[in-house]
């Protein structure tokens, strides 16, 4: 495969078209709810409180519109970005979502060959369904991140990002806007924790230091101390410190809605912002991502790479906040939906969908490359 998407790849055509997948965001929504039970839909699609963040999330987008350029001779479109030293072939990550078994017996296992397959990177979650170990071997050679959750018992964390290391992952995503669950009212309603239930601990029994922790080896106990350990609102910044001596890897932090906070990553030594609220599912009522990232971009000031994540389902959406100065952008419910409803090739075909989305809404903004994306006007009305 080519090392980043051109404009003459047809990328739809390299998959089986035979089989039908839906194709709009809205049907492979309504194909996941069919395919899901009740309460694990809900603990996918829902956000926290009244869920206004979920809805704020999708309007905001609508409230931009970009002025396309014209006549600027497409044939070369280039969809690469370079990131801490590394080329990507497009602007996209698959954002850190846990129990992914809910959706799909394979989980993380069958979207890291998917991601594999359109050169994402996949960022793996802590409270994964699989271990690293076993993603890894299942998508080797691929780019792929770790999301880490903190645990009470800090020596697991670093426990878990070494062994990220050493199966070859390639940045550490710490997501801080989680140090307690949201109050989820629709999971409340249908007593609804799939980590309670055991599909978010494949990292977790795996790892010989959590396991040294428990005073015996069983689920019942594995899955109390996972819930003792994640919980956390002790976090701050001096654990950023201490994460940064323990790994070599670059550290984003994932959850940043607050220009002063973007900046004080910095002064911490963060290699990345995420600016994120964790798709509506953690504190109601915040500001909608996109309208969060002007600011932060103009603070930032290049400095370290500020990438979005929180309410992207089109070519499009990704388009909007490359020009409002993303440097890549993370993509959470559409593929999550995307395996429920078609498994590992599901999620493929997404991929091949949304990527096709992205050339033509970049070829028909007369932009050549990511870089020329940020000349790109775009109005807030
Ligand atoms: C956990 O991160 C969740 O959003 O459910």
């Amino acid at each position: 495969m080519s090392s980043s998407f051109k404009s003459n790849d047809n990328i739809v055509q390299s998959i089986n078209t035979e089989d039908y997948f839906p194709i709009s965001f809205e049907e492979i929504e309504s194909a996941a709810k069919q395919a899901m039970s009740a309460p694990a839909f809900s603990y996918i699609a829902s956000g926290a409180g009244g869920e206004e963040t979920v809805k704020k999330n999708a309007d905001a987008f609508k409230k931009y519109s970009v002025i396309p350029r014209v006549l600027n001779d497409m044939s070369n479109l280039d969809t690469s970005i370079t990131m801490f030293g590394r080329t990507y072939p497009t602007p996209l990550l698959l954002a850190p979502v846990g129990v992914l078994k809910l959706a799909d017996e394979q989980g993380d296992l069958a979207v890291a060959r998917a991601a594999a397959k359109y050169q994402v990177p996949f960022i793996q979650s802590t409270v994964s369904s699989y271990s690293i170990e076993d993603v890894a071997q299942a998508a080797s050679g691929s780019s792929k991140w770790f999301q880490l959750y903190w645990s009470k018992n800090e020596e697991i964390s670093f426990n878990m990002v070494k062994r990220a290391e050493e199966a070859g992952y390639e940045a550490i995503v710490l997501t801080i806007d989680t140090i307690t669950l949201g109050y989820r009212e629709a999971d409340l309603r249908h007593r609804f924790s799939p980590l309670a239930q055991g599909f978010g601990q494949g990292n977790y029994e795996s790892d010989p230091v959590f396991l040294s922790t428990l005073d015996k080896v069983d689920s019942q106990t594995i899955l109390q101390s996972i819930i003792t350990n994640i919980n956390y609102p002790a976090l701050n910044w001096e654990h950023v410190k201490r994460l940064k001596k323990r790994t070599s890897l670059p550290i984003l932090l994932k959850g940043i809605l607050h220009p002063k906070d973007a900046l004080r990553a910095i002064e911490y030594g963060v290699d990345g912002i995420i600016v994120s609220n964790h798709g509506g599912r953690q504190l109601d009522g915040v500001i909608s991502s996109i309208d969060a990232l002007p600011e932060i971009v103009k603070v930032v000031d290049g400095q370290v790479p500020v990438l979005f994540d929180s309410g992207i389902r089109r070519g499009i959406d990704a388009l909007k906040v490359l020009a409002l100065g993303a440097d890549s952008v993370l993509i959470g419910r559409p593929f999550v939906y995307s395996l429920a409803a078609g498994g590992e090739k599901g999620v493929e075909q997404f991929l091949a969908n949304f990527l096709q989305d992205l050339q033509t809404s970049m070829m028909l903004s007369g932009v050549n490359n990511v870089k020329e994306l940020r000349q790109l006007p775009i109005v807030r009305m």
